[in-house]
């Protein structure tokens, strides 16, 4: 029996986003596959069309509120056991103090602001599911404790903001019995790591997936490392 009814993942086209539909595809029932442009998103429509119906692709800009609220309706009651807030962005290369600040808050927006709101869209879907697991992609470059090295004020800013805000979320869904975390991918070769990254997408999508079999809702509002490990704030 498949591990999960639906999945509902953000940033689907490339990426991570795309490896975890790949592997997701395997163990969930039906996959909601978001991506900004479905037309120009060609390596998730071929999977969709060969999932024998599985794997639905759907626009989604992630700060377009109003796109997700129409999701959210259309949807209605289906249950989805895993939301994956997994759409980001780098923003400029890490620089000095000087910063651009319309960058900072567009990184604001898609990392910290279109997480929550996908969260308050989707609630109410996640709480009526079986799993009720939200899985918010961070970074541990918002760890504050494991900052030793300075710099990238505009990323670490809105990971560190993305990782209070997942404890909120926690907190406030833990009577809906409704366990959210926030995963760590590891530095992996993406278009976002680069080719410098210490893991394929795979080995990360691999680390994450089984912590979120695993979850439980003891471990909600906790920063993980996609090998398991607790990261420290
Ligand atoms: N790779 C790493 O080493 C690493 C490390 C730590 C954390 N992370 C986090 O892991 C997540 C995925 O990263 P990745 O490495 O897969 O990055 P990536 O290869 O750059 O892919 C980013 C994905 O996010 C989507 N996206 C960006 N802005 C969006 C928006 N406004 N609306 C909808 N989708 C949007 C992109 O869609 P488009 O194709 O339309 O741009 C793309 O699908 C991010 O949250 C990132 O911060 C990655």
């Amino acid at each position: 029996m498949a591990n999960y009814g639906t999945v509902l993942i953000t940033g689907a086209n490339r990426g991570l986003g795309l490896e975890f539909t790949r592997q997701l595809a395997g163990d969930a029932d039906r996959i909601i596959a978001t991506c900004r442009n479905p037309a120009r998103s060609d390596e998730l429509r071929a999977m969709a069309e060969s999932s024998e119906g599985k794997i639905e692709v759907r626009a989604l800009e992630v700060t377009d509120y109003s796109q997700a609220r129409k999701l959210a309706r259309e949807l209605g009651n289906d249950p989805i056991d895993l939301l994956i807030n997994n759409a980001g962005i780098l923003g400029p290369r890490p620089g000095n103090l000087v910063q651009d600040v319309d960058a900072w808050r567009r990184v604001f927006e898609v990392n910290v602001i279109a997480p929550t709101k996908m969260v308050e869209a989707f609630a109410d879907q996640v709480a009526a599911s079986n799993r009720k697991l939200i899985a918010n992609i961070t970074s541990k470059m918002g760890s504050i404790a494991d900052n030793t090295s300075g710099g990238a004020y505009i990323y670490r800013s809105s990971k560190a903001a993305l990782n209070a805000v997942g404890r909120s979320m926690a907190r406030d869904l833990a009577d809906r019995q409704v366990t959210v975390l926030l995963l760590h991918p590891g530095w992996v070769r993406t278009d976002m790591g680069g080719p410098n990254g210490l893991i394929d997408a795979p080995t990360s999508v691999a680390g994450m997936k089984d912590i979120l079999d695993q979850a439980t809702l003891e471990q909600s509002g906790g920063f993980y490392n996609y090998d398991g490990a607790s990261i420290a704030w």
